[in-house]
């Protein structure tokens, strides 16, 4: 089943989803953005679990383009999962990488049986990935999974130039 997709004006941190996605680092130890503000409004059940993940499976940090859950501590939402999106790089294509963390959440989502997930548009904050090619991944990625639990995925967007970027890629995507 190919899933259905939404677009949202908003704080993601507010979203009443199965899962919320985080635009993460390596560390899963927080940040500014979107981490900043899920780990502020989440409370620190979610990086007491961070921790624990960095003291198990993954000592040397999560790697970009992967994905892994925890709670999602006092947020709406059951689940955060956590992915490290790509930096921007104008030398070399990283666009293999920004498509992966969409695949990769999508699939822990499956895994959690979640079936609403909410994504920020990765890499184009502190990553200084450009919005439309950004958006342009987010939906062609997210248009190109075939899922079963997972039913609809909403993407969140903190603001109206963003918002006209994703209106215009389901657009043109449709
Ligand atoms: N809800 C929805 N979208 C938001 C929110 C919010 N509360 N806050 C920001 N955005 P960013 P990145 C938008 O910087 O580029 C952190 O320090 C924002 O306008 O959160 O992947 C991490 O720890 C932008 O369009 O993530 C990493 O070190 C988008 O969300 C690094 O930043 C993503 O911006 C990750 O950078």
């Amino acid at each position: 089943m190919s899933v259905r997709t939404v677009l949202v004006q908003g704080d993601i941190t507010e979203q009443d989803v199965d899962a919320v996605v985080n635009a993460a680092n390596s560390s899963l130890l927080g940040g500014g953005g979107v981490d900043g503000a899920i780990h502020r409004r989440g409370g620190p059940e979610i990086l007491a679990a961070c921790r624990e993940l960095r003291a198990g499976h993954y000592g040397k940090g999560l790697s970009t383009g992967r994905a892994v859950a925890t709670t999602a501590g006092r947020l709406p939402a059951r689940h955060v999962i956590h992915t490290v999106g790509p930096r921007w790089s104008s030398t070399e294509d990283r666009s293999d990488l920004l498509a992966s963390c969409y695949r990769e959440s999508l699939r822990v989502a499956e895994d959690l049986g979640a079936r609403t997930v909410a994504f920020p548009a990765i890499s184009t904050g502190i990553y200084g990935w450009p919005l439309e090619d950004g958006a342009r991944i987010a939906v062609a990625t997210v248009r190109a999974a075939r899922t079963s639990a997972v039913e609809e995925v909403r993407f969140v967007v903190f603001d109206e130039r963003a918002r006209e970027a994703f209106a215009r890629q389901l657009d043109a995507q449709a």
